[in-house]
């Protein structure tokens, strides 16, 4: 299918994890030249691999996006590789459970560096390769969790993603006037492989019961709505976000009963 975003670059971040990497299909497949980073390298070397046995042209590499250089290097080798860089995907997250009670100052930070910090680079460092081309657009993964709380996350993961939100809107004011647009994207639960492979068979079953579709989001639907931010069918989107939940924020569930059940579980914590 023609997008109108055929020959285009985008380099998206946590290439080697489940949304990241349907992203990376997904533009591949639409034919987006992609450079596929994560913290992951072997990971995202992997995709990439998999991608261009399919005919995708693809680079890969290694980078943690909670480090400024290493992002701008990320970007500078995306444009040595084809020539320039159209969209920028952040798609490299991820959370703990930790409470207000429970978060130590170093959890907060690991949390908020990966989440808030590394989008902002992101925009720093890529915004003028973005201006070379006569413009483009990037792309901040957020979440639900961004305009209400997270049930399964903790204080951090929620203040990181609603940070997103508003990082989105004033890079979108500021990067307008050189036709760079900027928009969100907002997940609910969405069924990865190394989700599915982390949770319980009761968080498995339970979730469909909470939510109005009746299911779990696949990577795929969230890829979808990222293209869609990149091609000229959103021409007229800056600043703004969609929410992919099947349902969940029309009808959440989710109680403090709930809510003391499932926080600080073992098993989720901050990045070191
Ligand atoms: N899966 C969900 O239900 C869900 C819901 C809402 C929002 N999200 C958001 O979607 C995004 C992707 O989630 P996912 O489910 O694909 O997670 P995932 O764990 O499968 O993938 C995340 C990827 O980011 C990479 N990464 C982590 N820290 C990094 C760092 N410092 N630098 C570079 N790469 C790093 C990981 O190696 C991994 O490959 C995250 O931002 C997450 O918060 C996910």
């Amino acid at each position: 299918m023609d997008y109108g975003i055929k020959g285009k670059v985008a380099l998206v971040t946590g290439a080697a994890g489940g949304i990241g990497s349907a992203t990376a299909r997904l533009f591949a497949k639409a034919g987006v030249q992609v450079a596929l980073f994560d913290r992951d390298a072997d990971g995202a070397q992997r995709v990439a691999q998999h991608i261009a046995d399919e005919g995708g042209q693809t680079i890969s590499g290694g980078f943690d996006v909670r480090d400024y250089d290493a992002f701008a290097a990320a970007i500078e080798k995306t444009q040595a590789a084809f020539g320039g860089v159209d969209f920028i995907v952040n798609v490299a997250g991820g959370g703990s459970r930790q409470t207000l009670a429970t978060m130590t100052p170093e959890d907060w930070h690991a949390i908020v560096d990966l989440n808030l910090t590394g989008p902002f680079h992101s925009i720093k460092a890529g915004a003028s390769a973005l201006r070379a081309r006569g413009g483009g657009a990037i792309v901040t993964v957020a979440s639900l969790a961004g305009l209400r709380m997270s049930m399964n996350n903790g204080v951090s993961y929620t203040s990181s993603k609603a940070g997103v939100l508003g990082l989105t809107r004033h890079a979108a004011f500021e990067l307008a006037p050189d036709n760079i647009r900027v928009n969100a994207v907002l997940p609910g639960p969405v069924l990865t492989p190394q989700m599915k492979a982390k949770i319980s068979q009761e968080t498995l079953e339970r979730v469909p019961r909470e939510v109005p579709l009746g299911r779990w989001v696949q990577p795929e639907e969230v890829a979808a709505p990222i293209l869609f931010f990149c091609s000229p069918m959103s021409s007229a989107c800056t600043g703004t976000h969609v929410i992919i939940d099947c349902g969940l924020h029309v009808g959440a569930t989710s109680s403090r009963e709930e809510y003391n059940r499932t926080r600080d579980l073992p098993g989720l914590s901050a990045p070191k």
